[in-house]
């Protein structure tokens, strides 16, 4: 069982890969979401974690707000794919009521770290800055954390922001450089593997016959995002923790570029058998099209 911590900025892929958590508990125990200015401000992102969690019947799990601007970059840089609510505007309930955890996100994770030592594995899938901030916090939370399995960079392909650089990277490229260099166990789901993903009809389609509200929640999100990307960036996370096997990668030596200028973001990357980081390049979309379906059956 992998204790995890979600640090996300919700988002509809996000929304998917926290569905495909919740419906894992016999692989992973979700400790909690800790929420981060990502595609949509973190107001709206602490709210929509709430509602994905509300509509899986697990208002127990704690939703964390957490830093609401990167840690250097210009603060207005949003993802616009994801609609006005950040979860595609289809009209997701918010939930009455919420229990509040009386804590941020960054003493969060800090906190479940000590409580859990090696077992947490952080999965990062939006801008970095909560992750980075809890290492500047201790400097030793990267031998302590499991991992940090993160979706974020373009190792050797392009980007989706401009030729190179990534959106989540973009936002906040001076934390994405903090965990690179953190000394901690990373794997990296960059656009290398998350562009070889698609939102095909046939995932659609059969989210809709799973004939579960949260399959046709997800159909509906997906619907709505897929009119401007076509690719399943989050959940890869969330999958390599349930089976490995659906992944391949390189061991690499990956750091970002930090300062103004036109590759500003960019991911810097060469295979390097003692790298900082695991880049996964390859996923076998078939198989992975299919843990979706059969685990978001499995919610309510
Ligand atoms: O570049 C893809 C990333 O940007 C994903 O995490 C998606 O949610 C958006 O934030």
């Amino acid at each position: 069982m992998q204790k995890i911590i979600i640090d996300c900025g919700p988002g509809i892929d996000d929304a998917l890969a926290i569905f495909l958590a919740l419906a894992s508990c016999e692989d992973i125990e979700v400790l909690g979401l800790t929420c981060v200015k990502g595609n949509v401000p973190v107001e709206k992102t602490y709210l929509n974690a709430q509602r994905i969690c509300a509509a899986a019947g697990r208002l127990d799990i704690p939703v964390l707000r957490g830093i609401p601007r990167p840690i250097l970059a210009q603060a207005d840089l949003m993802a616009t794919v994801h609609g006005k609510d950040g979860l595609g505007d289809i009209g997701l309930s918010v939930p009455g009521h919420f229990p509040e955890t009386g804590t941020t996100a960054v003493d969060f994770i800090l906190e479940q770290v000590e409580k859990h030592p090696g077992d947490v594995v952080l999965c990062a899938i939006g801008p970095m800055t909560n992750v980075a901030v809890a290492l500047l916090f201790d400097p030793l939370l990267g031998q302590k954390l499991h991992s940090v399995a993160f979706m974020g960079g373009a190792a050797y392909c392009a980007g989706n922001m401009n030729d190179h650089a990534e959106f989540n990277f973009m936002v906040d490229p001076h934390a994405a450089e903090i965990v690179l260099q953190s000394g901690a166990r990373l794997v990296m789901f960059g656009l290398d593997v998350t562009h070889q993903t698609r939102i095909e009809d046939s995932l659609l389609s059969g989210l809709r016959q799973n004939g579960n509200a949260c399959s046709d929640l997800a159909a509906r999100m997906l619907s709505a995002y897929a009119l401007g990307d076509r690719h399943l960036h989050d959940p890869c996370v969330i999958a390599w923790l349930i089976d490995p096997t659906l992944f391949s990668g390189v061991q690499s030596e990956v750091r970002v570029v930090t300062e103004a200028g036109p590759d500003f973001g960019r991911s810097l990357a060469r295979p390097d058998p003692q790298g900082n980081c695991r880049v996964i390049t390859g996923v076998d979309q078939d198989r992975l099209v299919s843990l979706l379906l059969s685990r978001l059956a499995e919610l309510p």
